[in-house]
């Protein structure tokens, strides 16, 4: 402790005391206001304030500042300080101009800790003066240091804006004599107003307006009702608010009730800073709402599984019967569940532990996040240990060049496409350049490349979660070695028919630039999980199943071949009918940016344009520019690499099957069962799938419609499936929904706005849960299939042989691109390609 002697007699009683709240710890507190000549920093009253020389902080220093509101200097004289106590004396020693009479002021404040995060002060004084003078002084000393435990508070708790309270009136008091003679005190955050005391009792009329700050999230505004009387005034009632209730300029009048029928009726608005719609919850109680919300979707989809075993079988008929979603194209559904497709105890079990492996790496959550600062974007990582793997994603999502490798590499390698001429490329973007070169000239060299999320367009934002239909426009970055990889040249968010503001990377809002490439990821989350995922992978599918159950006898060649390929699919299309798109309570309406409906209704669009043999492997890989020659120039798209290598195994594997069973094209069109197979898939009232040949004429015709249905079946889906964990794990990656829209102007945004934006716990969870549970590897692959091991053991053999091939092909890359420190890619590995949609 450092002290000196002091004039004063401290151990009477304080002529001023004032105590109140700090919203800090103790020791942040204290190490603020211990510096005994710098409190400008945070208490802005003053004009200047210094030390006088030596200028050493240390006991017997003296300080002597002026005031930005009134003419007067005051020199003060540290006389102890205890930083185990943390406490604080000092004495005035000059004040210019002087108050005749006073001899003397000594200080004292003392802090205590409340809690970890509160923190009380006593400001007190001992004035030598006559009565006189202290009476006179009083007031306005209590005033100046509540004053200061207010900007102490102010500095650790910025305000997050004003509430503006009116207090019209108070009705109905009991009668009592004397009568009641009400006020009212109102107080947020330690700071307190009063209404006058009224002049006529029982129905008081106030009308007064109190303007606060808001300084914390805790929300409580507190309400108590006095009776002044003579002696000491009694208290009537209290009643508090929370302000969590309210939103942001949107004022509310309510009748609050007090005991004994009384009631007073108030007026609140709230002026938040930040854009913020309403006051953002304490994090105690975001853990609280984050960690019920999590159980209750936890649960949620366990009473779904339940459900579904218990309640929904049809009996099994010897016709699977065609059913239509209630929307408009879509593709066709079996009717019921016929008992055979339920998802066995096996299956389900198996989805349950993965459930439960999520469910244990999330109950150290809590404790997980609290090592991480509030709002600190790092703090999705909280979400992984126990079960669920670390994604590396964690730490480079963020990068521009990550940003481009997942169109080629990632979750979804089905959007972009190569530029071959100016028109493609929006028009606010023709002027830009990237590594020198015009867009011309990247398009003549084969370096341009486009993300239209076209399909985004037709739809609306709604319930406070914001989408937009961007455009991505990427280049073939020269690097050194002769390598190259993708990186942005520019992101344009909107469609609107004049100016359209352009998010390039280097341009001086890096954050705009950032949230622009979130909401791009955001978009593509969409479409590639209602139009691609859901609905030309697992619905379009469906009716294959039930037409080959249909029209093909078990025994015949070419329903052995495809059973393999439909296992489990319409048991698991069911569950997701219940669940994620289901018509009542569906989970996708509150975590995906376009909500259930429109979702659905997406994949209703692209079912207009669908067609069979267009959407097979190397068609889609055409229309967007790319051949298994590599014409394009692109590099390191392994999902058309590796994509290839099993295309065309699978092409093997089925024109070997094919040959097997007819001698030409006469026994194919001669076959009465495979002729009615694909006149039921063709036929608008039964399977209805667009383009699908109504009569298989000839072997090629055959061998390539069956190529078709098994690389959708297996590959496809396994290629835009199993990469769901880790790529949609990390909300941050791949938002399922943002709760912000860029917003207008020219200056960048806060690293805050976009936190604000990004998913809450709540859907960051469900995110995390959905991936892992999706990402459940299967267990019959391309790499251990064998329906045809008894009848054409060479068949089987030469596809098993392939398959081991291809995999012994993909390993060797991937060693070598780990080696050069790249991530590989394994989504297309034949022992990762599942066999059939069963997840
Ligand atoms: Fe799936």
């Amino acid at each position: 402790m450092e002290e000196e002697r002091t004039m004063t007699d401290i151990t009477k009683q304080a002529t001023v005391q004032v105590k109140g709240i700090v919203n800090a710890p103790i020791e942040d507190v204290w190490k603020l206001y211990r510096p005994f000549g710098e409190m400008t920093q945070w208490w802005h009253i003053y004009k200047t304030m210094e030390l006088a020389p030596p200028a050493e902080d240390k006991v017997g220093a003296i300080r002597t500042f002026s005031f930005k509101d009134r003419n007067m200097t005051i020199s003060e004289q540290l006389i102890s300080r205890d930083d185990t106590t943390h406490t604080l004396e000092y004495k005035m020693i000059k004040m210019e101009p002087s108050i005749p009479g006073l001899d003397g002021i000594t200080t004292r404040v003392q802090m205590r800790s409340i809690s970890a995060v509160q923190t009380e002060i006593t400001w007190c004084n001992w004035v030598m003066a006559p009565s006189v003078v202290c009476s006179m002084i009083k007031a306005p000393q209590a005033q100046g240091y509540r004053d200061g435990i207010t900007a102490l508070n102010r500095f650790f708790n910025p305000s997050l804006g004003k509430v503006i309270v009116t207090l019209a009136s108070i009705k109905d008091l009991p009668h009592s004599f004397p009568p009641v003679n009400p006020y009212v005190i109102v107080e947020l955050d330690g700071e307190n107003h009063q209404t006058a005391k009224p002049n006529f009792p029982y129905s008081s009329t106030f009308n007064d307006t109190f303007e606060f700050e808001l300084l914390s999230r805790k929300g409580s505004l507190g309400f108590g009702v006095m009776d002044s009387c003579l002696g000491s005034d009694s208290l009537i009632g209290t009643v508090s608010l929370d302000l969590h209730d309210f939103e942001n300029d949107k004022p509310k009048t309510l009748e609050l009730a007090l005991d004994q029928g009384a009631s007073i009726s108030v007026t609140i608005e709230m002026e938040l800073n930040n854009d913020i719609d309403a006051l953002p919850l304490t994090d105690k109680q975001q853990q609280f709402v984050s960690l019920k919300e999590m159980s209750d979707t936890i649960n949620g989809v366990k009473d779904k599984l339940q459900k579904i075993v218990l309640n929904l079988l049809v009996e099994e008929k010897p016709r699977w019967e065609y059913d239509s979603y209630p929307v408009h194209p879509m593709p066709k559904m079996v009717k019921g569940l016929p008992r055979s497709q339920a998802l066995s105890p096996h299956k389900l079990s198996r989805m349950g532990e993965r459930v439960l492996e999520f469910s244990f790496s999330e109950l150290e959550l809590k404790q997980r996040l609290a090592e991480y600062p509030a709002g600190s974007l790092k703090a999705y990582g909280a979400f992984f240990g126990g079960y669920l793997p670390v994604p590396e994603l964690l730490e480079s999502w963020q990068d521009d060049s990550e940003f481009c490798r997942q169109l080629i590499q990632g979750l979804n390698p089905l959007m972009i496409e190569a530029v071959n001429s100016i028109e493609q490329v929006p028009e606010a973007m023709r002027e830009l350049e990237a590594q020198g070169k015009g867009m011309s000239e990247l398009i003549a060299d084969k370096r341009l490349f486009l993300v239209d999320y076209k399909e985004l367009a037709p739809f609306k934002c709604e319930d406070g979660k914001f989408f937009y239909a961007p455009y991505l426009l990427v280049y073939k970055q020269q690097l050194a070695n002769n390598d190259t990889r993708l990186n942005v040249v520019a992101i344009q968010l909107e469609r609107n028919e004049g100016i359209n503001p352009i998010y390039t990377p280097d341009s001086n809002q890096p954050n705009r630039f950032m949230f622009a490439k979130i909401h791009v990821q955001c978009a593509d989350n969409q479409i590639h999980q209602f139009l691609y995922h859901l609905g030309l992978a697992h619905l379009a599918i469906e009716s294959m199943a039930i037409a080959t159950h249909n029209s093909l006898p078990k025994e015949h060649i070419i329903s052995k071949l495809l059973t393999p390929h439909f296992q489990d699919t319409i048991g698991i299309n069911f569950l997701a009918r219940q669940t994620l798109v289901a018509e009542q309570g569906a989970i996708t309406q509150s975590t995906f940016a376009l909500g259930t409906a429109q979702g659905v209704q997406m994949v209703s669009n692209g079912w207009k344009t669908y067609d069979f043999f267009k959407s097979s492997f190397p068609e889609q890989l055409k229309a967007r520019g790319f051949d298994e020659e590599m014409s394009d120039g692109l590099q390191g798209y392994y999902y058309r690499e590796d994509g290839y290598l099993i295309w065309n195994a699978i092409g093997n594997y089925t024109s070997n099957t094919v040959k097997s069973a007819y001698s030409d094209d006469a026994a194919v069109l001669a076959d009465p069962a495979v002729q009615a197979w694909a006149k039921e898939l063709a036929d608008p009232d039964m399977g209805a799938m667009p383009g699908f040949p109504a009569e298989i004429n000839s072997l090629e015709l055959l061998s390539h419609t069956l190529q078709t249905i098994i690389w959708m079946g297996s590959a496809f889906h396994s290629a835009i499936n199993f990469p769901q964990f880790p790529y949609t794990a990390v909300a941050l990656n791949r938002p399922a929904t943002l709760a912000k829209k860029m917003p207008e102007g020219e200056q960048d945004i806060s690293a805050k706005y976009i936190a604000a934006a990004l998913p809450n716990q709540k859907n960051a969870a469900f995110q995390c849960l959905l991936s892992w549970m999706l990402a459940m590897p299967s267990e019959t692959s391309l790499a251990n299939l064998d329906p045809l091991e008894n009848d054409h053991p060479e068949i089987s053999q030469a596809f098993a042989a392939e398959m081991k091939q291809i995999s012994e092909k993909i390993h060797a890359r991937n060693k070598q691109l780990s080696a050069a420190g790249k991530p590989d890619y394994s989504y297309l590995l034949p022992e990762n390609i599942a066999a059939s949609i069963n997840i």
